[in-house]
């Protein structure tokens, strides 16, 4: 059976206080049909207490877009892990390529940051992917590997087994340029082999490993339908309820019929 969808909406850089409260309470109003995806929602640290405080009663998760490796300390314009879970985070995207690509966080950084998520409770969610120059050099499964490696294979088994993964190849991200859905299973199936290799095969069939990448309404199914694809980071397509509402739905229907055939 397939693991349950799971739908994290990446604000990035976009909504104040006031525009967040409005976007969440109408993704709220517009999902509360929904009971089998997981949702998780990550606005900019600003909007961290208001979207919290509107998500109290709901089964929508709040996660935030980054931290720092240290639960506290003088480290001017940074936030905890320990500041995260007291605004109600239970989630923190690491390792984001706009993290690596702009602020030069490395591997070792992020495995750090991953290692202080799960030590405080927070569950990561750690990005892979590779850049257009690496994929048309026919290197992008040993990047990944290497991201892989580095950012996660030093984990205790008990703690890998908390994280999500997410594939987001460089190149789709704000582009429009979807990876196929048989592009993005593939190297699933393969992020899939090194956890069963590394771990274990328990490890490898329960976690979720989402596909980031200019996911829209239109293809959310093409992409959930593939075994190793189990759901999806959004970004542009998460900053509109409607749309994100829709892609929530894709996946639970997804869902249903896989189960169902
Ligand atoms: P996009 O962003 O959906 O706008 O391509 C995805 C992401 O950066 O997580």
């Amino acid at each position: 059976m397939k693991r349950k969808p799971f739908i994290a909406g990446n604000w990035k850089m976009y909504k104040n206080a006031s525009e967040a409260v409005t976007l969440v309470q109408t993704i709220k109003a517009a999902a509360h049909t929904v009971s089998d995806v997981t949702i998780v929602i990550c606005p900019p640290f600003t909007a961290l207490g208001v979207v919290s405080k509107i998500l109290t009663d709901t089964a929508i998760q709040l996660g935030a877009q980054n931290m720092y490796s240290a639960p506290e300390g003088a480290f001017t314009g940074e936030i905890s892990p320990t500041m995260l879970k007291d605004v109600g985070c239970r989630y923190v995207i690491l390792g984001h390529s706009e993290r690596r690509q702009y602020f030069k966080e490395d591997d070792i950084l992020i495995h750090e940051k991953v290692k202080t998520a799960l030590k405080y409770s927070l569950v990561p969610i750690v990005c892979l992917g590779e850049t257009l120059a690496e994929r048309e050099a026919k290197k992008h499964f040993d990047i990944v590997k290497t991201q892989f490696d580095e950012c996660l294979a030093r984990l205790e088994k008990d703690d890998m087994a908390k994280v999500v993964i997410a594939y987001e190849p460089v190149w789709a991200i704000g582009t429009g340029k979807t990876a196929t859905p048989d592009q993005a299973e593939q190297m699933h199936s393969y992020i899939r082999r090194l956890l069963n290799e590394r771990y274990s095969q328990e490890v490898g069939n329960r976690i979720p490993i989402l596909y980031g990448g200019s996911v829209k309404p239109d293809n959310t199914k093409s992409l959930m339908e593939k075994p190793n694809i189990d759901g999806a980071l959004v970004g542009g397509a998460s900053l509109k309820a409607e749309s994100f509402a829709q892609i929530i739905i894709e996946a639970q229907q997804t869902h249903e019929a896989g189960i169902n055939s």
